[in-house]
């Protein structure tokens, strides 16, 4: 597998993006996005990606340069139709606008319909903690094929939807979760698969509804399971709960888009620290009970207390030294990219 430095890798998603027809502001949110998720880890999430957006494109199904709209607002809200531009991008200006409103109005919140993938989800509450406040982002997973199953059920009905949530502090590494409400990701299965591992049981069902250590079933009509285990109705809801903010705030509706285009709902929502007590204040209480929480006596065979974010700082500290190692599938399908774009002398991939 080769690797790959963070800003090689960003340079080279973002001309390849370009040559597909997205603007600069498109392709460098979108690269760099994707780069950003493979420098904490989630390779699932990372360049991995970027020749799916670009078929997307293709197939017309993302537009570049789409101009999104204000559809409805007020002094704390706002809903925003992305006509169907790079999530990302359109995402993030919904953020920036919604951390705008917060700086006069102390609380504010927006939805977000017909945009792409927006990727990685922690980027844009981490957005809000930047600027001293508290970011929540919730995303429905673009009404997509769906993967899990509600708790009790046999069949997929809901998304992988995530939620992150990230707050200011003074720790180095920034305190945020950003996670799936399934067990585990689609990406860990195919994985699986490709190493011809089992899977520990809680992770998937077959089509029969029966728990499996064998991940290949997955494929053969199962189903994830929603975080959680034997106690997963808690994920179940969540999950729930998120498609509820995502699906039907934002009138996209639930279960599988027809056409087959990823529209990824978002809810988001920012709150001003300083509006609660003084942000100073805050922001060393949040360091010190992450302190408190590591000094928590390791459990057997751990290697100890992490707080959330903090697993995604190290590994990012790590990959920016050592480089990113990108599966030989991924490296092949960006380079023949190239290729075709005629791109591969200039980025040095021929
Ligand atoms: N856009 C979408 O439609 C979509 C859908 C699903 C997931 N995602 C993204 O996929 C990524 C992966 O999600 P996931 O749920 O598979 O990730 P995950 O299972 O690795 O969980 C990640 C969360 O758990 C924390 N964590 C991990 N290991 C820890 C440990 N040992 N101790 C303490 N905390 C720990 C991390 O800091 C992070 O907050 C996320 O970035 C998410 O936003 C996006």
């Amino acid at each position: 597998m080769p690797i790959i430095q963070a800003d090689r890798l960003t340079r080279i998603g973002a001309a390849l993006l370009k040559a597909a027809g997205a603007s600069d502001e498109e392709a460098n949110a979108v690269a760099s996005g994707c780069v950003n998720a493979n420098l904490a880890g989630h390779d699932s999430h990372g360049v991995i990606a970027i020749p799916t957006y670009i078929d997307r494109v293709k197939a017309g199904h993302i537009v570049p340069g789409a101009k999104w709209t204000i559809v409805q607002e007020s002094p704390t809200t706002t809903v925003i139709d992305g006509h169907w531009g790079f999530g990302f991008h359109v995402n993030a200006k919904a953020m920036e606008l919604t951390i705008a409103k917060a700086k006069t109005a102390n609380v504010a919140a927006c939805t977000v319909f017909r945009q792409s993938h927006v990727g990685r989800l922690a980027h844009y509450p981490m957005m809000a903690m930047r600027e001293g406040m508290i970011g929540l982002a919730t995303a429905d997973s673009g009404r997509s094929p769906k993967h899990v199953a509600p708790f009790g059920g046999r069949e997929a009905r809901l998304g992988t939807n995530p939620i992150s949530i990230a707050v200011p502090s003074e720790l180095e590494a920034p305190f945020y979760l950003d996670m799936a409400t399934s067990a585990v990701a689609a990406g860990k299965i195919a994985l699986a698969v490709a190493r011809r591992e089992e899977i520990p049981t809680g992770w998937i069902i077959d089509a029969e509804g029966r728990q499996t250590t064998d991940p290949a079933q997955y494929r053969k009509g199962g189903a994830l399971l929603p975080l959680g285990g034997s106690e997963g109705y808690k994920g179940s809801g969540l999950a729930a709960m998120v498609e509820v903010l995502c699906g039907l705030l934002t009138g996209l509706g639930f279960g599988v888009e027809p056409t087959g285009r990823h529209n990824d709902g978002c809810f988001m929502a920012v709150f001003n620290v300083a509006a609660f007590r003084p942000l100073k204040d805050f922001r060393r209480e949040v360091a010190e009970f992450a302190r408190y929480l590591k000094s928590t006596p390791p459990s057997e065979g751990s290697r100890g207390v992490f707080y959330p974010g903090e697993i995604e700082y190290l590994r990012e500290q790590e990959r920016r030294k050592n480089g990113i190692e990108i599966e030989d599938a991924t490296w092949d399908k960006l380079r023949s990219l190239a290729g075709e774009y005629r791109i591969a002398k200039e980025l040095d991939l021929a």
